[in-house]
């Protein structure tokens, strides 16, 4: 499969970039489809890059028709919780329209392959742990609505215009590849890590945990944290996978849960001075654990994370954030 052309849907954003590095690692040959409203095109090195929304359907499906790819990857996401409640008219348009507009694109081309970036807010306040892809679905926000309404287009395009598709629902992406220049740089940061590492490095003056009264061992919310270059092996082990099967829904996570005091620990540890953050309210919506049953995807894509370790996963953070205190576009 090596040399295959494939297209990577917001592959300058987090997530895309680390799968794009690890594609062209593998040998295949990658095309990159990214508006760049939360991207960074110095993310990407060594591909074909189209500044294009998909939204767009018309230049998108143009794009399609002049191109074969053997997959497309769909990263390309609005992907804040809060956001999403406050402005579900962004979600519905950027996730659910974009993903009809990348599907019906797909359908006229004859392109019949996707691999879609899901996620655990599919499964809403789970009421068994760890999460098994069976759980009920019961998304409690607008981002977590969009992404199974995508997942259902998946089922109804997949099983009506033979389009081979995998749902990977990941939990929570962590981690970087310093050494190729890649990090994670969002703005704004809502994610745990990060934004530990940023207070350690006295880039943010404060470090707010939201809640220390849920019912965990610490009282502050759990959290599984998985690798993005482990996410980016699970989908390339998916593209393989549909070569098989018809249709993929998998969990992506560890199986192991971490408080966000034990993750501010680590960051302690890893920079030898214990940090102090405060307590703020709750953030609606976060519901007190979420931790993946990821024995299924183990089973199917016959994969294993192992760079997902904590400490590890600190380490490269504080690596790249030293070395990009202003993230990708320079000096803070
Ligand atoms: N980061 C996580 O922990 C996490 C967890 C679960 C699921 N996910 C999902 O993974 C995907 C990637 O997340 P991320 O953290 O890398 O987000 P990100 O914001 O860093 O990346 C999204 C990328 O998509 C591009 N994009 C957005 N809308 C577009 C459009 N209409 N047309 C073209 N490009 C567009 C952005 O410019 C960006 O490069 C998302 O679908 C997200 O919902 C992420």
């Amino acid at each position: 499969m090596p040399n295959t052309e494939i297209l990577v849907i917001g592959g300058a954003g987090y997530v895309g970039s680390h799968f794009v590095l690890h594609a062209l690692k593998q040998g295949f040959s990658v095309q990159v489809w990214d508006n760049l409203s939360t991207g960074h095109r110095s993310a990407l090195k060594d591909v074909r890059f189209f500044e294009g929304d998909l939204n767009d359907r018309g230049e998108f499906q143009e794009h399609l028709a002049g191109n074969r790819y053997h997959t497309i990857f769909h990263f390309a996401a609005s992907c804040l919780v809060g956001e999403s409640v406050s402005n579900p008219a962004k979600y519905y348009e950027n996730n659910v329209l974009a993903a009809f507009n990348m599907l019906e694109a797909m359908r006229r081309t004859n392109h019949d392959r996707v691999v879609f970036s899901s996620t655990c807010s599919v499964y809403g306040l789970p009421d068994k742990l760890p999460i098994r892809e069976d759980h009920a679905k019961n998304p409690i926000s607008p981002y977590g609505k969009t992404k199974l309404a995508i997942e259902w287009m998946l089922e109804d395009y997949g099983a009506a215009y033979d389009i081979r598709w995998a749902a990977l629902r990941y939990f929570n992406a962590a981690g970087c590849e310093p050494d190729d220049g890649l990090g994670e740089d969002h703005d704004p940061e809502t994610h745990l890590i990060p934004n530990v590492v940023r207070h350690a490095l006295g880039l943010d003056p404060k470090l707010v945990i939201f809640g220390n009264d849920y019912p965990t061992p610490d009282g502050t919310c759990i959290r599984d944290y998985i690798h993005v270059t482990d996410l980016a092996e699970a989908h390339v082990a998916a593209m393989r996978k549909l070569e098989e099967v018809s249709q993929i829904r998998l969990n992506l996570g560890t199986g192991r849960g971490l408080s966000n005091l034990q993750v501010v620990e680590g960051v302690s540890r890893a920079c030898g001075r214990k940090l102090g953050p405060v307590f703020g309210p709750r953030r609606p919506g976060d519901p007190p654990e979420l931790v993946a049953d990821p024995g299924e995807a183990f089973r199917t894509l016959q994969w294993h994370p192992h760079r997902s370790d904590l400490d590890r996963i600190v380490a490269e953070v504080l690596r790249w954030m030293s070395d990009h205190p202003g993230g990708y576009s320079g000096p803070p």
